[in-house]
This record gives structure tokens, C-alpha cells and sequence, in this order.
């Protein structure tokens, strides 16, 4: 390691030798760069018209895709405010589902006319431009909440409706209204209503893929499914691999008697048998102990056990004589937890205590193969608070597409179900806001209203990339959208399909207002912290000067000086 000395009025020289900087001036401008470049990046996949990337990752995985979050994170950046970026769009995706391309392009196109307005030299002019930006964004929000409409969440045909809208701008165009129609069945089944509010856990739709068929042929199932990734299915040769409408005893722990041999391993000890018979007895008596454990799972009427951890083999030879089967080895707290959402059964840790009341029920439990796994299907019928979405395809890439897009839905319905208001797509409420902001922006001067300006402009590119990447003159669009909000037609946006200028709530196009608030957040907030960044200090490259170095310093050390 090694440092250069320090100068009194310079602080930079204790810097590790080979860190790279970026300084003063260049440190905002590469930010808004990288940022802008990422904007042209996503313009051309926005909306259902958009176009898909294919990426190919450093392990030769091939992605295509028109999610925004996914481009981002099968992409490796070497600028740190690209990252920046990749994580506010995983934290959109991540709280709402949706909405990354459209913060990633408002995120470049602000930036870009923000800096453009100051001489990069002045930094201080940014922060102050940065806080009348705030004051900007506080109207566009207030502005977007008047422009919202309440949505009734149990509603199916709504919700199938804006589950279709997000499906089609992710190039799913097949089996569209199949697939919304599960996945709104799926959110409704698992979504739980404590007083007013309705919330969902997006963890409780499970979704798997099954390499075959078609998406035609995806099914939902009521209840939970197990993956099995082992050959641990349902344990005994002789217990039958389907049995229906049959109660559930889940036990959180193993089904096995505890004896003195085990007692003995534990402590370390040892044990003494005194003549084969004392074995024997000793023996008997740990299978009686095993049998009477089966015996007590009958007795209490269960006609299927879970197990999270083993079960003796003469306890499941007993359940197997029943016509019982058992799973053992669930080994996870979660899969626990999914079998008694699925039957509501209640994991008992002692067998002992097990009663009744703490069996679930369910319609069906299956041993199946999906995909390549072996599997125990879990089906709780009406009473289950847990679906399961078996997504089929013989397209690997459109699986794993249609994967993604179905678990964003869920993630934006549970946004959703928090604040269940819409508000009128394609661009029509970036265009509202735009024209709102516009006529604000008179009433103020100086920097707040420059800072006004440039959040109006940006926000219009969202309605021109969407006219754009659907073959329509951006500029004819912009004209005729323009006119209608200017009389007070703020639901006209641009309708893709029928390339014109429409009513977006008579065409279907409606977003959600979670997501068009937190799209609005994330891009104040990513924007102001990449503006106010004025030095970007890299260590990457430190540790390896540093081994140069010390390896220079050492072959200096041996080298041997022929004098002439
Ligand atoms: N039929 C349609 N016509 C016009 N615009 C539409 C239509 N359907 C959706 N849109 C608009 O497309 C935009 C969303 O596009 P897209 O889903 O590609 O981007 P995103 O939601 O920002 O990113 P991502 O879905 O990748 O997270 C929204 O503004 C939405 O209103
Ligand atoms: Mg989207």
C-alpha cells in the first residue's frame, strides 16, 4: 500500500494510489449523461408498441425482454450512477411492479434540461435549481391525486383491465384475457380485508413454470403447491399419491419417537445392554412408541400429515397401512407456512398435543410433476389464503416473461389494494400534469419557474415516445393532445392500437395511481442525488495499482546493476 504525501492545501494526495475522480464540474455532468443515455435506452420499449431488448448475460443466459427493472438488471454497468439507476428501478418494481421505464426516461429527460439551464462550473445554481424542482414536484403530485378516479378493488372486469394493460406492454400477446383472469382470481383468493383496508401479501401467489404446452393451457390451483427439487415426495412406497376432501395435521417438527437411544447420542453416552432380550425389549418398545404416534395422527381423524422434519419409518409404515400419506422434510419455515394457509391447519411442535381443532382440510393433496420437479399439490379449495399459477409454455423466454410480468401484477394490485384510485393512460395524465404545470409555472419567475418549466416538458415525453414507437408523427400527436387538454379534455391520451389521439377511459388504457405517484417520487429523488453529486471517487482500480506497485518495488529490490 502505498500513499502519496500530503500538500497542506491539498486534500486529494491521501487518496490510495490508482483511485480514479471525477471532480467539480464533470461529476454532475457524466451523472446526467449516463442518465440521459439510459432515457434513449428505454424510450423505444415504452408502451405496448415498444420494442424488446435481448441481452445476453456474462454467464450466456439470453434475455428478452420489455420490462424495464429486468433490462436493467441483466445489464452490468461499470458507472456508478448507472447503478444508481438500476436500483431505483428495482425499488419502483420492487413497491409497485410497474412504471420503471417511464421514472428511468422522466429521470434522463429532467436531468437533461435541468443542467442544460446552468454552467456546469456553478454548482450552486443546481442546488438551488434542485429545491424550486421540489416545489415542482409537490404540484405535479397534487395535480396527479386531482386527476384520479377511486377504483373498486373487488371489481374483477377493472381489475382484469389493468392486469391486460400491463400483460400487452410487456409483449405478452397471447392468452392475454386467460391469463389476467387467473391472476385477478389469484389476487382475490389471497387478499385479506381488516376493517376498510383490503391487503394483499404478494408472497402468497406462488407462480411456477411448466415448459410445455402453451399459455392457453396455465391453470390456477386453490391452495399451495410444494416443490419438491429432491425425490422426497410423499414418503411410503404403499401410501396412495392422491387422496381428496381429507383433514391436515401439520407438525412443525419431527414425528419420531424420542427414546434412550437418542437421549444417549445426544449426552454422548453409552448404553449397556445387559442380554439380548433387554435389547429387544428396548427395541419393541421405541417401534410401539412409533406406532402409537401414527395411532394418535388416526385417532384425531387426519388424513394427510406434513411433517417439517423426519418421520420415523414405522410411523409412516402405520399411516402408509392407513391409506394416509405423508410428506416429511418440508424443512422450511415457508413451506410450512404455505400448507397451513392452503388448509388452515395449525402447526403443532408436540404431537402430544394435537387436537381436532388444529387439523385444516383440503380438497385435494397430489404428488405430480411440474416441469422437473416433483411436486405435492396442496389444494384448500374456497377456504385456502394462499394460489398457486401454473404459467405453461413451450417457450422458455415467453415463460419467463410472462413469469416476471404476472409477479409485477401482483405486486401492483398490493399497491393497490393500499390506494385503489386510477387515472387515464397513455400519457394522458403526463399531459395533464404537463399543461397544469405549464399554466403554474406563469404565475412564478425566476428559478422556480424554469424548475417548473423543465419538469413540464419532460413529462411530455412520455406521451411523444408512446406516439413515436407507435408510427405516429410525434409532433402532429403532441398538437392535437395539446388541444384537447387545453379544453379541458384531461383523459385523451394516445391510444397505440388505433394510432389517434382517443379517450382513454373509452379505449380501456388506465394506470394506477400507486404508480404513477411512486414513478414521481423515485424520479425527484434519484434526480436530486445524482444532481448534487459533485465528485465521484473510485477505489476500484486502487487495489490493483497497489500490487503493481509493490510488485515494481520488488523487481527494482532484485535487480542487478552490471556496472559499464
Ligand atoms: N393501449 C395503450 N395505448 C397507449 N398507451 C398505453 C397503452 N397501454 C399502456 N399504455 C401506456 O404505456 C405506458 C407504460 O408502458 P410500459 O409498461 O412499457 O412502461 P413502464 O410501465 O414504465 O415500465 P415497466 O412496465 O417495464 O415497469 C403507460 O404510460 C401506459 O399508460
Ligand atoms: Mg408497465
Amino acid at each position: 500500500m502505498s500513499y502519496r504525501r500530503a500538500p497542506p492545501d491539498s486534500p486529494y494526495f491521501i487518496l490510495r494510489r490508482g483511485t480514479a475522480r471525477e471532480r467539480g464540474e464533470e461529476g454532475p455532468v457524466s451523472g446526467v449523461i449516463v442518465a440521459r443515455g439510459l432515457a434513449n435506452f428505454m424510450r423505444p420499449a415504452l408502451g405496448p408498441d415498444g420494442a424488446s431488448k435481448l441481452l445476453v448475460t456474462e454467464l450466456k443466459d439470453v434475455v428478452v425482454t420489455r420490462d424495464g427493472a429486468r433490462m436493467l438488471s441483466s445489464m452490468s454497468f461499470s458507472h456508478p450512477i448507472a447503478w444508481i439507476l438500476q436500483d431505483a428501478a428495482k425499488s419502483v418494481e420492487k413497491s409497485v411492479g410497474d412504471g420503471t421505464k417511464t421514472a428511468i426516461i422522466l429521470i434522463g429527460e429532467i436531468a437533461k434540461r435541468l443542467s442544460s439551464l446552468v454552467s456546469p462550473k456553478r454548482k450552486t445554481q443546481i442546488c438551488r435549481l434542485i429545491h424550486e424542482c421540489r416545489f415542482a414536484y409537490e404540484l405535479a403530485l397534487k395535480r396527479l391525486r386531482e386527476l384520479a378516479s377511486p377504483l373498486d378493488f373487488g371489481h374483477p372486469e377493472t381489475m382484469k383491465r389493468v392486469a391486460m394493460n400491463i400483460l400487452r406492454a410487456r409483449g405478452i400477446e397471447v392468452a392475454v384475457d386467460h391469463l389476467a383472469e387467473l391472476v385477478v382470481r389469484a389476487v382475490l383468493k389471497v387478499s385479506k380485508t381488516i376493517g376498510n383496508t383490503v391487503y394483499i401479501n404478494p408472497d402468497d401467489v406462488q407462480i411456477l413454470k411448466q415448459n410445455i404446452g402453451s399459455l392457453y393451457d396455465s391453470e390456477l390451483i386453490l391452495g399451495a403447491v410444494i416443490d419438491r427439487s429432491s425425490d422426497r415426495g410423499i414418503m411410503h412406497l404403499l401410501m396412495p399419491r392422491s387422496v381428496r376432501n381429507v383433514r391436515v395435521a401439520l407438525i412443525d417438527t419431527a414425528i419420531k419417537p424420542t427414546d434412550k437411544f437418542v437421549r444417549m447420542r445426544i449426552y454422548r453416552r453409552e448404553l449397556i445392554f445387559h442380554s439380548p432380550e433387554h435389547m429387544r425389549s428396548m427395541l419393541d418398545e421405541h417401534n410401539e412408541m412409533a406406532v402409537e404416534m401414527a395411532r394418535r395422527l388416526i385417532s384425531i381423524g387426519a388424513g394427510a400429515v406434513f411433517s417439517r422434519r423426519p418421520i420415523h419409518e414405522v410411523t409412516a409404515y402405520e399411516l402408509a397401512k392407513a391409506g394416509i400419506p405423508a410428506v416429511e422434510r418440508l424443512v422450511s419455515r415457508k413451506r410450512v407456512a404455505l400448507v397451513a394457509k392452503a388448509t388452515g391447519a395449525r402447526p403443532v411442535v408436540k404431537l402430544s398435543d394435537m387436537r381436532g381443532e388444529d387439523l385444516g382440510w383440503a380438497e385435494l393433496v397430489e404428488e405430480r410433476r411440474i416441469g422437473n420437479y416433483q411436486v405435492i399439490v396442496v389444494e384448500g379449495g374456497e377456504r385456502s389464503r394462499v394460489a398457486t399459477i401454473i404459467l405453461r409454455s413451450s417457450s422458455e423466454k415467453l415463460l419467463d416473461e410472462a413469469e416476471h410480468a404476472l409477479k409485477d401484477i401482483v405486486t401492483a394490485f398490493s399497491a393497490l389494494a393500499k390506494t385503489p384510485a386510477y387515472v387515464p393512460g397513455g400519457g394522458a395524465t403526463e399531459e395533464a400534469i404537463s399543461f397544469y404545470l405549464t399554466k403554474e409555472a406563469e404565475k412564478h419567475e425566476g428559478w422556480r419557474q424554469m424548475a417548473i418549466y423543465a419538469l413540464a416538458s419532460a413529462l411530455e415525453q412520455i406521451p411523444i415516445s408512446l406516439a413515436v414507437n407507435s408510427g405516429m408523427d410525434p409532433a402532429e400527436a403532441l398538437t392535437e393532445l395539446r388541444s384537447k387538454h387545453a379544453n379541458s379534455l384531461h383523459h385523451y391520451g394516445i391510444d397505440v392500437y388505433s394510432r389517434r389521439v382517443a379517450d382513454m377511459y373509452e379505449a380501456g388504457i388506465i394506470d394506477l395511481l400507486p404508480v404513477k405517484e411512486q414513478v414521481l417520487k423515485t424520479a425527484y429523488e434519484v434526480l436530486a442525488m445524482i444532481l448534487r453529486i459533485d465528485e465521484i471517487i473510485d477505489r476500484r482500480s486502487a487495489k490493483r495499482y497497489a500490487e503493481d506497485h509493490v510488485r515494481e518495488i520488488r523487481e527494482k529490490k532484485y535487480e542487478v546493476k552490471i556496472p559499464d
